[in-house]
């Protein structure tokens, strides 16, 4: 008798370990389709304002950076590009700084090789570990003279050389 209930047990948990694991697998593939075009377009316009953001943080920087605070205003930008933050990125190959900002998926090693040929961006609308996001490269060239006082590797500026892109992704909202 005892056995019996224990087998029943048995199979109980069975049923419902394989029926969790179905509603899972069933509730993976609901969203594994690309989002509806209004919440991109919402994505996309999130985009916009980060990037408009970050590049008048970016441009503050850069004014205030002389040949004697280099090395603070390269900690600065560092902790703002934390790494541990995916959705903004500074990326190149020109010499980087940090092996962190090499190129880290499909996604921005195209971007990356097309910022450095081409100069154009790239924009994907993606998922990365089952949530999607909006992508979108902003392609930077030398276009400063204080890039070279931080990046040694870069002529003496400005100059229009291609050296990498900011990559921005954006969480695409209930998906
Ligand atoms: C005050 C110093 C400073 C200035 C000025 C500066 N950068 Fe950077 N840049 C950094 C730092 C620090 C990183 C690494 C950020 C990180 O930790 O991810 C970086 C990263 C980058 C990267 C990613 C590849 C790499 O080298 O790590 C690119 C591309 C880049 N910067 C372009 C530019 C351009 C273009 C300019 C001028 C318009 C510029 N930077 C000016 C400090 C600077």
């Amino acid at each position: 008798m005892r056995l019996r209930k224990l087998v029943s047990y048995g199979i109980f948990v069975l049923v419902f370990v394989i029926g969790f694991g179905f509603t899972t697998v069933a509730r993976g593939n609901g969203n594994s389709y690309p989002p509806p075009i209004p919440q991109v377009t919402f994505a996309q316009q999130t985009s916009d304002l980060m990037l408009s953001t970050l590049f008048a943080a970016l441009t503050q920087e850069f004014d205030e950076t002389t040949v004697d605070n280099v090395e603070q205003g390269k900690q600065s930008i560092s902790l703002i590009f934390n790494d541990e933050n995916k959705d903004m990125r500074l990326v190149g190959t020109v010499g980087p700084l940090r092996e962190n900002d090499r190129p880290r998926d499909d996604f921005e090693r195209q971007a990356n090789a097309l910022a450095l040929t081409t100069g154009e961006p790239l924009t994907s609308v993606q998922r990365v570990s089952g949530q999607w996001y909006y992508r979108r490269s902003v392609p930077l060239t030398n276009f400063r003279a204080e890039c070279a006082l931080c990046h040694a590797n870069y002529p003496a500026g400005p100059t229009s050389d291609k050296v990498g892109a900011l990559m921005l992704r954006v969480p695409i909202r209930n998906y």
